[in-house]
Parts: C-alpha cells; structure tokens; sequence
C-alpha cells in the first residue's frame, strides 16, 4: 500500500545527529516516534544524509524487534500464544480476531485502524486464553467475546449513538 511521507518532518532529527552514525539507534527511534513506523523513503534519506549504507541501517531495524517497517494500525491487538493460553484454546481466539478483522498475525487493516500480533506472554497466565488491546488486558476469553471486543460494527454503532 502505497503512502505519502511528508519527508520534510525528517528534516528535524537529521539536523539534531547531524549525520552522527553512532546514533543510529536513537536517530531510528526519533523517525518512528514521527512516523510511527519507518518509511522506507525516510530510511533512504537517513542513508544518503548520515552516509549511513542501507545495509547497516537494515542490520539495525531488523535487530530490533522495536523497529516498524510497515505501517501499524492506531489500535495495537496482541493475542497470547504462550504455553498457558494455548493450552486453553488461545489459537481459537487468534482465529476469531482474524476473522473479525480480515488480517492474520503481523498484518494490519487497510484503513490503518487495527494491527494484529501474537505475543509469546503477556504475563496474565491465570487469564488464559488472554489478549490485549492497546492498554487493556482481556482474560477467560472465548471465541465470541475476542470477536465483539474487536468488532467493528459495534464501534461503528456506538459512535452514532
Ligand atoms: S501464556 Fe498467555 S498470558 Fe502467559
């Protein structure tokens, strides 16, 4: 999905490192806290500016898993499939949300609203089968009731109200 990137915000944190490659990590920070992710324009320009080779930005941002290349929804939905949640039919509420949503693991909506992943523990194992939605925990959950708290359609009727 193609986006426009208003490179002229990169322009900022360029110009604060002054092209410092041992900064490279913050410098990276500082573009996704802009765009909250990392274009691969803004990272092309990074490497041309800094002189920093694509390969070593690329090294870096794969690394660390803190690093977005894509875009990423406003709301982040994390569903569990560690141990404890597996066991108790976490992979059902994985397949609920990815139906409720039209994504799979690691993808995000079309209009940018939702990301879905899957996380190893979010540490709410007495939960399980548990998952999170931006800040807020959801634990005992059951196929039905993952799919209507990332329902659209509600959201959508709530706001007319
Ligand atoms: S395994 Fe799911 S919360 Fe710990």
């Amino acid at each position: 999905m193609p986006m426009d990137i208003d490179l002229s915000l990169l322009a900022p944190v360029l110009q604060k490192h002054e092209g410092r490659g041992d900064a490279l990590i913050t410098i990276l920070q500082e573009i996704q806290e802009v765009y909250s992710y990392l274009p691969e324009e803004a990272l092309n320009r990074l490497s041309r500016e800094a002189r920093i080779p694509m390969s070593r930005i690329y090294a870096v941002v794969t690394f660390y898993t803190q690093f977005y290349l894509k875009p990423r929804g406003r709301n982040i939905i994390r569903v569990c499939r560690g141990t404890a949640c597996h066991v108790r039919g976490g992979s059902l509420i994985l397949d609920a949300v990815e139906r409720e949503l039209g994504i799979t693991d690691g993808e995000t909506t079309p209009d940018l609203e939702y990301s879905l992943e899957t996380v190893a523990c979010i540490g709410a194992c007495a939960l399980a089968p548990a998952m999170v939605v931006n800040e807020n925990t959801y634990g005992k959950m059951t196929p039905s009731e993952a799919a209507k708290i990332v329902s659209r359609k509600e959201k959508k009727e709530q706001k007319v109200e």
